[in-house]
């Protein structure tokens, strides 16, 4: 239908009418924005698998330290890994709300160690402690405070997201 043939009061109708209609979709189109970017803003997310075959494989064997610093993808695939799997708990971007550690916090001890060797040592101690707490998750006294996940996530996704937390260190090395 053009506007010629309607008459004028119908004519603006039909206007009013397109322009709600496109004032109606783009809401629409925001609230959908707000709501897929809302998911992980709040880090409230159904847990993940995570994949990592972009990465250089590990094989069964747990490494002792990170096989991934300063690897780039293994940071981006961290990064995601983390926000689906460990942001509920301890925070966007690893800044904790107060409910769980604080991750970026991890390796602060080590950070003011003027030994080279002593600090690598350190950082690799943590590295260990890091990736048991994640297999196995924490449970005290028949409470979970942290899930296990092992079943969830490869070796492959564990180095992944501390390498991403690495970059979120509170002090630097
Ligand atoms: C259900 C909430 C929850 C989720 C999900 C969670 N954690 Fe935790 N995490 C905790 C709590 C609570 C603690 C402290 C446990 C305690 O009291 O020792 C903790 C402890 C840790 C610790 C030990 C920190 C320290 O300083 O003692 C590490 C490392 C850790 N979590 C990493 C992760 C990673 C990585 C993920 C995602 C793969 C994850 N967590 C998912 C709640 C969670």
């Amino acid at each position: 239908m053009t506007n010629e043939t309607l008459s004028p009061a119908l004519c603006g109708a039909a206007h009013r009418l397109r322009l709600a209609q496109r004032l109606a979709s783009a809401a629409f189109a925001l609230g959908m924005l707000a709501w897929s970017g809302g998911a992980p803003a709040h880090g409230d997310v159904t847990p993940q698998a995570v994949d990592t075959r972009a990465l250089p494989q590990l094989g069964k064997d747990w490494r002792a330290e990170n096989p991934y610093r300063k690897h780039d993808a293994a940071i981006k695939i961290g990064a995601s890994a983390y926000n689906q799997n460990c942001a509920r708990c301890h925070g966007l971007e690893a800044i904790s709300g107060g409910i769980a550690p604080d991750l970026r916090k991890l390796e602060n001890d080590c950070a003011t160690l003027r030994d080279a060797v002593k600090k690598s040592a350190c950082v690799k101690e943590v590295d260990e402690f890091f990736a048991g707490k994640v297999r196995r998750g924490v449970t005290r006294n028949g409470a979970v405070y942290m899930p296990p996940f092992e079943a969830m996530l490869t070796q492959e996704a564990v180095w992944a997201i501390k390498a991403y937390l690495e970059t979120r260190r509170e002090k630097k090395l």
